[in-house]
């Protein structure tokens, strides 16, 4: 009897490149891979009838995860949920209005920060660790699993505001005038981001990314202690549980301030925002963790020449050490998939 010959694992190429490994190709996925823009997210999107219940909806949130691998291939599949669950999860009521971004009821004062429980409701994130197993029973053996939580105080902007908002000036005032209530707020979100993200890795994500979407709009002290600081303590915290896991740092529009992550061990790569000095971050960077972006959003709507020519650039530029192709911010809505098809062709070619 001849015994099949066992099939040669493919290497996850994303999980080399955050182990620093320089790779032939860069990996890549795109942050906001799944959405919009695609018409099969569109349809089952329109089966629910609200985003929150989407997302805790483990039939239609592992679709959605799957859908822009079984489309492009990408090296990795990011859950498909959102960074304010965690809200939703202390209590805090939070919906999603139809082209009009998140609402939740803003926190004000020493009262609305008291209306929140004291811990997460973890019950209430059981369909997400569904979602992540049904997905990791499904997904090819080359292709990582990457989970994600919000950046405290990228996730307390919003619950300060209540809402969306251009430059998140309603949280800025509130560390101005409140700084104790904002501490306070930040150390809830460190603890529920740190247990949260250890049962997404119980459940079988290999990385994790934070998102601070909106760490560049803080002057340098209050960065420090606002944006850095408790994405260490998070960092620190998952890899204390879980030190097998690989953790991304994604602190938008921070700009110089990246320099000061690279020491802690703790953090296995930073996402770069689009702005982001190529050539700079190649130096001072790269030279000493793996590196994530950082093509802009609007060029990948655009496509053409320009397209060809910054994804080459990109790719060109941060050759020299480890690197994951993505975007500088999530795809938007309007992006045609012929473009991202392109884009793909060029990376891989
Ligand atoms: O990347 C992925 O594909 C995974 C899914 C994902 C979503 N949101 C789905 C989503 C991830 C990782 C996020 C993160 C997120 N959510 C961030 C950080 C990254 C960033 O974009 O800065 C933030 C700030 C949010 C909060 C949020 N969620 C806003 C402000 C909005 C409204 C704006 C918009 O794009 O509509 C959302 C809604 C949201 N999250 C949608 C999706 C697909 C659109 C809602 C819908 O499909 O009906």
């Amino acid at each position: 009897m001849t015994l099949p010959q066992p099939q040669p694992v493919k290497p996850k190429l994303i999980l080399e490149a955050l182990a620093g490994k320089v790779l032939p190709r860069p990996p890549v996925w795109l942050m906001r891979q799944a959405g919009r823009y695609l018409p099969e997210y569109r349809e089952i999107r329109a089966t629910s009838e609200s985003f929150i219940h989407f997302c805790f909806t483990p039939a239609l949130a592992s679709r959605a995860t799957l859908q822009p691998i079984e489309r492009f291939g990408f090296d990795a599949a990011i859950l498909f949920s959102d960074i304010l669950v965690i809200p939703e999860a202390f209590g805090q009521n939070v919906s999603f209005e139809q082209g009009e971004g998140p609402r939740l009821q803003p926190i004000e004062d020493a009262a609305g920060l008291a209306r929140l429980h004291d811990q997460i409701d973890m019950k209430l994130l059981e369909p997400v660790f569904e979602t992540i197993e049904r997905v990791k029973g499904a997904l090819p053996s080359s292709v990582a699993l990457i989970g994600f939580c919000g950046a405290p105080w990228t996730v307390a902007s919003y619950m300060i505001a209540g809402k969306g908002t251009p430059d998140q000036a309603p949280a800025r005032l509130f560390a101005y005038r409140h700084p104790e209530l904002l501490e306070k707020l930040i150390a809830k979100l460190v603890t529920a981001s740190i247990d949260y993200l250890v049962r997404q890795i119980v459940a079988g994500v290999e990385v994790v990314q934070i998102f601070d979407s909106w760490a560049g709009v803080l002057p340098g002290p209050a960065f420090r202690k606002w944006s850095l600081e408790p994405i260490l303590q998070i960092a620190r915290g998952v890899k204390a549980k879980c030190p097998e896991a690989r953790i991304i740092a994604f602190p938008r529009g921070v700009s110089t301030h990246l320099t000061e992550f690279l020491d802690c061990n703790e953090i296995d790569a930073l996402g770069l925002n689009t702005s982001d000095n190529t050539r700079w971050v190649a130096q001072r960077v790269q030279s000493r963790k793996t590196v994530q972006g950082n093509l802009d959003p609007l060029v990948l709507l655009a496509g053409g020449n320009s397209l060809e020519t910054e994804v080459r650039r990109i790719i060109s530029e941060f050759s020299g050490g480890p690197h994951i192709f993505n975007l500088g911010h999530g795809i938007l809505p309007a992006t045609p998939i012929e473009h991202v098809e392109k884009m793909l062709r060029v990376i891989r070619s």
